[in-house]
């Protein structure tokens, strides 16, 4: 990994790196981290680096349809953020209702589709509304999918899969040995995604090096690139910094390089 992208200081960032146009990632993956850390450095609430976030999103949607991503997937609420404090939660909830409420506008003119995988059922009525009317609302656009992961777990997510798959066992209209790989795929949150399914390319902001139950299946052969600065501060340089990382990657998928 490049040290610069361990550096929170931009001033120490080398000039602008050129990016490769025939070798842009179509799926584009994000954790968004760092949050609540953002804020708390600046002496702040949590929920204030909830609401710069949203903020970042803006700025990177526009950034990421503008390098010619196909997919930005979002990792906006996992499964296991109810255990959070319920002021947290219930200001995450409201989140998307504002968000759309303001952006959707911008993502029409934009050419931009909005997407949601997740257990959107277990979500309060407000937020599936907005939710809901954003996907509507941007149906006809066919540029950048932006791809919100909102009560999203991969484990969850797979354990939904194998049960469905089972029941078609348990009916005999499959024979076990009949399951594939594709199948599986087939069966996930991701599925509507097509020919995106899998990330190319995952970004965790804040420093954090881990995965926490995001697209486990569909990251087989993804190539990750951690950052230190937290997702508030998270600017479109950082994004063509990744990407250019990306472009100096080998890509084998367990073969050998050309
Ligand atoms: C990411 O920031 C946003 C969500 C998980 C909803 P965090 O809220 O996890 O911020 P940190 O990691 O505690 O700093
Ligand atoms: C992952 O971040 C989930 C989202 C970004 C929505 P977390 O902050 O919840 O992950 P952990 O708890 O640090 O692993
Ligand atoms: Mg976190």
């Amino acid at each position: 990994m490049f040290s610069w992208l361990n550096n929170n200081n931009q001033s120490e960032m080398p000039e602008k790196k050129e990016l490769d146009p025939d070798n842009i990632p179509a799926h584009v993956a994000i954790i968004m981290d760092g949050n609540g850390r953002w804020a708390q450095k600046r002496h702040l609430p949590r929920v204030a680096g909830h609401k710069q976030g949203m903020n970042t999103v803006k700025t990177i949607t526009k950034a990421a349809s503008n390098l010619g991503i196909k997919v930005l997937t979002l990792y906006a609420f996992s499964t296991e953020n109810w255990k959070r404090p319920e002021d947290e939660v219930n200001y995450l909830m409201k989140l998307p209702v504002d968000f759309f409420d303001d952006f959707v506008p911008e993502l029409i003119a934009n050419n931009v589709r909005v997407n949601v995988m997740g257990y959107t059922d277990q979500l309060p009525q407000k937020t599936q509304t907005a939710v809901a009317n954003a996907i509507k609302d941007t149906q006809d656009c066919d540029g950048m999918v932006l791809n919100f992961a909102l009560n999203y777990g991969s484990r969850a997510e797979i354990t939904t899969a194998v049960q469905t798959i089972a029941k078609s066992v348990q009916q005999g209209e499959l024979k076990p040995e009949d399951i594939s790989s594709e199948m599986i795929s087939a069966h996930l949150m991701t599925a509507p995604l097509g020919q995106y399914q899998d990330p190319d390319l995952v970004i965790r902001t804040s420093g954090e090096e881990r995965i926490s139950n995001f697209l486990l299946w569909q990251i087989a052969y993804s190539e990750f690139v951690f950052m230190a600065p937290h997702w508030p501060e998270f600017t479109a340089d950082l994004l063509n910094q990744a990407v250019y990382e990306y472009q100096h990657r080998k890509r084998r998928f367990g073969g050998l390089t050309k």
